[in-house]
């Protein structure tokens, strides 16, 4: 299975699924796990120091003999130094996001670095086909996390980028099962990149708390804010009201800034305050019930993937 998948084949990997970086939730654990259960493992930057960052990959390299990833958004202020160690220990996937691609891939890629870049429209895609990616992670609205402004669905992004140019695209945002992979890959997605569902595994560093959150979680817990600044999906909690609230009576940005500081998604992920602290996760929530461990994440996936995809002639 997946011999001839573009994605497999990009990435050298065996199963078409990449675990998105996380803040707070993807270190060198999480990572080596997903890689040696046949995915590809991301190291999760954005949360981190250019020292932790070195630690992380270097443990990383330890627990896996397969490749592994490390996500740099772009705003982050130690970007230009990440990319530096990534070069430096010659880390074999770099993943983008929140930028420019145009910045870094030319440096990455004259080290031999493959270079993926997270886009949330289709004219982003076309940038960053022409920017010289190996390929695209096309996140629609459903995702945890930043998201794209315009608050195009999965359903209808990845397909629109598909058409639109011709490297790989991975699927991402609402992705938490095999089936639901099954019909990325029917949309056109080469692959599938998934966030949430790896919150609850075992190796994530996610707070207790947090795990408890995703896997009590309902339809309806989570919904988009702070459009003034960065649209993020967050769980409702108190913090979110608060923010909501600052939105509904016309905050500035500067204020929202203010409210939720830079230390808010420490506190909530990481910390475990899941009131005051920010919580970012995607709506799959409602489809996540248990915790299990990242080899058991990928079992799953694909064994419904599998079961699936044979059960598709009943269709007709
Ligand atoms: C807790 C959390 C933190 C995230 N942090 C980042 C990040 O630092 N950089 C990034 O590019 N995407 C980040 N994302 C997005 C994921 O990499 C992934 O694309 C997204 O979660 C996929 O959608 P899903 O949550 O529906 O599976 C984050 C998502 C979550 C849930």
């Amino acid at each position: 299975m997946f011999e001839h998948n573009s994605l497999c084949q990009l990435l050298q990997i065996r199963y078409p699924i990449i675990q998105g970086g996380m803040v707070w939730v993807s270190g060198w654990k999480l990572a080596s796990a997903v890689s040696n259960a046949g995915g590809l493992g991301v190291i999760g930057a954005g949360s981190m120091t250019p020292d932790l960052l070195m630690e992380h990959i270097q443990q990383c390299k330890l627990a896996t003999r397969l490749p592994f990833g490390v996500n740099i958004p772009l705003i982050y202020k130690y970007s230009e130094e990440f990319v530096n160690i990534c070069v430096q220990q010659k880390v074999p996937v770099v993943i983008t996001s929140a930028g420019n691609p145009k910045t870094y891939t030319e440096i990455l890629k004259r080290e031999g670095i493959k270079v993926i870049h997270v886009v949330s429209s289709t004219l982003f895609a076309q940038k960053a086909e022409q920017a010289g990616v190996d390929a695209v992670v096309a996140e629609g609205f459903e995702a945890g996390g930043h998201n794209g402004r315009e608050e195009t669905t999965t359903m209808v992004l990845v397909p629109s980028v598909v058409r639109a140019i011709s490297i790989p695209v991975v699927a991402a945002g609402g992705i938490a099962t095999g089936c639901q992979m099954l019909a990325a890959l029917v949309l056109g997605a080469a692959g599938v990149q998934i966030g949430t569902r790896f919150i609850v595994a075992k190796e994530s560093s996610a707070h207790e708390n947090f795990k408890k959150l995703v896997v009590e979680g309902k339809e309806g817990d989570t919904l988009l804010c702070l459009k003034k600044i960065v649209p993020t999906r967050l769980f409702k909690n108190q913090l979110f009201n608060r923010i909501a609230q600052k939105e509904n009576e016309g905050a500035t940005s500067e204020e929202l800034k203010l409210l939720i500081g830079e230390y808010k998604p420490r506190l909530g992920m990481f910390e475990g305050d899941v009131e005051n602290g920010m919580i970012e996760v995607g709506q799959n929530i409602s489809l996540i019930n248990k915790t299990q461990t990242a080899q058991e994440i990928v079992d799953e996936l694909i064994d419904e993937f599998q079961k699936v995809s044979k059960n598709l002639t009943n269709l007709k």
